[in-house]
């Protein structure tokens, strides 16, 4: 462990007993400082550290090398060093980057940002009225979460659909409430290797019947055209795209399908508005960074095995499920960059939902359980509906919970006792819009890549996804009844079991 990551210590050990609210009180201002960064404002008033302590984060920041290291990503430095790329998914949306390779990449994003505008431009004069985007993880989350959350800028032309998990239960349901003849597919796989997207797409391509509506969004375009689709109708991705960073590519054409074009370059300034901020703004007034040090405080410091995330706002109830993937896929490692092994806590389990449900489901744990959930509440000041009770009753609630968690209560009772002293922070966006959402999960993105520094590990790989991959690829021929080789003799068993059954 760092010098400097082990210099939390003591200051979680003297902050022990502290008690949040008397920590806001003696820091004369905290309770009003906001931190901004165009229409999103972060306060981390309620988060259990003292200016001492925020000392030791900064001087963290500093010995980790944040700055430069957020020149390197814009640069298109080899940040993914296990896979020997960079990440250039800043470059989808932003020109920041002061390498040759950072500006190819911009170039190459607005070039297939062009041909995408003349395909959303030709659906739009077509007989489609419903869209399928067909693709996993990075290649669905983003999109989905996207989509829903802006339905209010949606241009209504289309309706749009994801198709997902290999269950074909999902095939049946969706395609029961579609016509083939004005649906088309959007097939979404950087790789066009993924199984799931790839039966998916086959279920597809033989229910439309031909490759008429079909369409790709792929960095293996040759296995895209081989599978059936025309090259006119495949918009390429690269390999310096994470596929969990890549909604600002062709990987977002069911958002420009639902929003327009000009709704998807909206979300691409928003996202924009966030680079340029991660990059000059001051370590103190950073929020990506703020963000990604009090991560590092609960988890290192204070020792929080799990994290919430809490969108007081119905659209952003898909946001707790990307956010799994964005952070858990990206920090879910347990060896340094280089290979080393590590002795400190990296990635906490990343939970949550959407208030107010929450509240009449987990927030009992959350408020009385054994242990302490660090929180990101997320609330929109200005709502897109007319219901302005709701809104202050949602409002409300938010505020109250965030107060509930860090005061507590204390009563005669011990059922009743609230202990507080659970640490949370506060996202408010000033209205839900397409350069919000777009600087939001440009936030996160970017608070990823700084506690991977932090803890000095590859926020873009993803290793620990391929064993299950390769075991499920070899079970297939056991499930079909076929000799195979030697099996794991639990794995047999269940096998048995299912044939019996099936
Ligand atoms: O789950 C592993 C993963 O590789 C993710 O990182 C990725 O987003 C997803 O599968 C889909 O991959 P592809 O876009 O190549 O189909």
């Amino acid at each position: 462990m760092s010098a400097a990551l082990a210099a939390l210590a003591p200051h979680a050990a003297r902050l022990a007993a502290a008690r949040i609210p008397d920590l806001v009180q003696a820091e004369p201002g905290r309770a009003a400082r906001m931190l901004r960064a165009g229409p999103i404002g972060m306060s981390l008033a309620r988060q259990k550290l003292d200016g001492d302590a925020r000392a030791a984060l900064h001087a963290l920041a500093d010995a980790a090398g944040l700055v430069p290291a957020f020149r390197r990503l814009f640069d298109g430095e080899m940040v993914n060093a296990s896979e020997r790329r960079p990440a250039l998914h800043s470059a989808l949306r932003s020109d920041l980057g002061t390498s040759d390779t950072a500006r190819a990449a911009h170039a190459q994003a607005v070039q297939a940002r062009e041909r995408m505008r003349a395909l959303v431009a030709a659906l739009e004069a077509s007989e489609v009225t419903d869209v399928v985007n067909v693709g996993i993880g990075g290649s669905d989350l983003g999109p989905r979460l996207v989509v829903d959350a802006l339905a209010e800028f949606g241009t209504g032309r289309f309706r749009l659909h994801f198709l997902s998990n290999v269950d074909g239960s999902a095939a049946q349901r969706l395609l029961a409430g579609l016509d083939p003849e004005r649906t088309a597919a959007i097939l979404v796989s950087k790789s066009f290797g993924t199984q799931e997207t790839l039966l998916n797409g086959a279920v597809l391509r033989d229910w439309l019947g031909g490759a008429g509506r079909l369409y790709a969004v792929s960095a293996n375009v040759p296995r895209a055209e081989a599978f059936g689709v025309a090259a006119e109708r495949v918009l390429p991705m690269w390999d310096w795209v994470g596929g969990r960073y890549s909604l600002w590519s062709a990987v977002g054409f069911s958002i420009a399908l639902a929003i327009g074009m000009e709704g998807f370059e909206a979300l691409l300034a928003g996202a924009a508005a966030m680079d340029a901020h991660v990059l000059e703004a001051p370590v103190e007034d950073n929020l990506p960074v703020q963000h990604a040090l009090h991560g590092v405080w609960n988890r290192n410091g204070l020792g929080y095995p799990t994290h919430a995330v809490l969108p007081y706002d119905e659209r952003l109830a898909l946001l707790p499920a990307y956010l799994q993937q964005l952070v858990m896929e990206s920090l879910g490692k347990r060896v340094a960059a280089d290979g080393s092994a590590i002795d400190h806590a990296t990635v906490p389990v990343l939970w949550g939902g959407a208030g107010t449900n929450s509240q009449h489901s987990f927030f009992q744990a959350l408020h009385q359980g054994t242990d302490i959930v660090p929180a990101d509440f997320i609330g929109v000041a200005r709502p897109s509906h007319p219901f302005a009770d709701n809104h202050r009753a949602l409002l409300a609630n938010l505020l109250a919970q965030t107060e509930a968690f860090a005061n507590g209560a204390d009563v005669d009772d011990p059922q009743k006792v609230y202990p507080g002293g659970r640490p949370s922070t506060l996202l408010l966006l000033d209205a839900l819009t397409p350069e919000s959402l777009g600087g939001l999960i440009a936030l996160y993105e970017h608070s990823v890549y700084a506690q991977s520094v932090l803890w000095g590990i590859n926020a873009f790989d993803q290793w620990g996804v391929e064993l299950g991959k390769k075991i499920a690829g070899d079970l297939l021929p056991a499930l079909a009844g076929e000799l195979t080789g030697p099996l794991d003799p639990v794995t047999a068993a269940l096998i048995d079991a299912i044939r019996a059954r099936g």
